[in-house]
């Protein structure tokens, strides 16, 4: 169904510094006028695959994807061929003859761009072990709507820096010409490769990225504080020692008195109060945690839009 060079959004810098900026601005006028663009009328479908647990992300895309004039087809692994051993591939091209786009959340960013590579159609990461594209661009929204802008402001993330959140942070925020400190305990900061290609955007951007293993380095002066979940997905059985190994990092009252006093929090829900962050502070006056969920329609509905038109 498509044409030309098909693109997709599997990891944050799948956007150039101008295209991320260009899809913010499209999610901030999409946000403005919900229903002005109709990418997908006819209704168009999309295929909205998950393989893990979802409340955020499932209900955005289908809404967003109502809100573009299209259809969503909403389903869980577990009940397709795919999740019986259908290999990817073939899945992958029976998705591009039925659907205009396929959004997958899943374990294995590999599993991704082999869908991409056969779906003929954009592929969106929806969450895999490795990234989470899709909410930075709705993190990046909420912090132009609370800051102004992005380039130059000092964005702290502190707790696991090896996760998916940990990863985007460090791509999505060298993008967008931010400094980003990551404040992780050894063993769990972002893998190496992942930042040399953010330090690498980087260098074009303005921006920056430390890594460092004190929580209150990391914080210290931001303009932006924000942590995830301690026990991501797929993680359940390393509960235990992960709570006992981040309990330094936890996004506190205490902690949060080292930031920039107008610093705004973020959290990319679901909150575990009084693990990763405090209750009063992530429910606390600082916090923009519900701009940034609902910012998720907006955002996803820009990137989808921007991916179709060139398609
Ligand atoms: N933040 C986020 O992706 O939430 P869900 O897991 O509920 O989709
Ligand atoms: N790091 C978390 C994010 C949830 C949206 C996880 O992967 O479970």
């Amino acid at each position: 169904m498509s044409t030309g060079m098909t693109r997709h959004f599997l990891r944050d810098d799948d956007l150039t510094p101008a295209e991320q900026a260009e899809v913010l601005a499209l999610a901030a006028e999409l946000k403005a006028q919900p229903y002005s663009r109709k990418p997908l009328a006819g209704p168009q479908s999309v295929v909205v695959l998950f393989d893990k647990s979802s409340t955020r992300t499932r209900v955005s895309f289908a809404v967003g994807v109502a809100d573009l004039g299209g259809n969503p087809v909403v389903m869980d692994t577990g009940v397709t061929q795919v999740g019986r051993g259908e290999p990817i591939a073939d899945t992958a091209r029976v998705f591009g003859r039925m659907a205009s786009a396929v959004v997958w959340r899943t374990y294995a960013q590999a599993g991704l761009e082999q869908m991409a590579q056969y779906a003929g159609v954009p592929v969106v990461n929806a969450l895999s072990d490795d990234f989470h594209p899709c909410q930075i661009l709705a993190d990046w929204l909420t912090v132009i709507e609370h800051k102004g802008e992005l380039a130059g402001l000092q964005v702290a993330y502190v707790g696991d820096g090896a996760n998916n959140m940990g990863h985007s942070y460090v791509l999505g925020g060298a993008t967008a010409g931010m400094h980003v400190r990551v404040g992780a305990p050894e063993g769990f900061q972002p893998d190496p490769a992942i930042v040399a290609d953010a330090e690498r955007i980087a260098a074009q951007t303005g921006g920056s990225v430390t890594i460092t293993t004190d929580p209150v380095a990391a914080v210290a002066g931001a303009d932006v504080v924000i942590t995830d979940t301690w026990v991501s997905m797929g993680q359940e059985d390393e509960k235990a020692e992960r709570v006992a190994l981040f309990g330094d990092y936890s996004v506190t009252a205490d902690l949060m008195a080292k930031a920039d006093p107008e610093a705004i929090v973020l959290h990319c829900l679901p909150a575990y109060r009084g693990l990763e962050i405090a209750a009063d502070v992530i429910d606390g006056p600082r916090s923009v945690v519900w701009d940034e969920a609902e910012n998720r329609v907006h955002a996803q509905k820009a990137i989808l839009t921007w991916l179709l038109e060139r398609s």
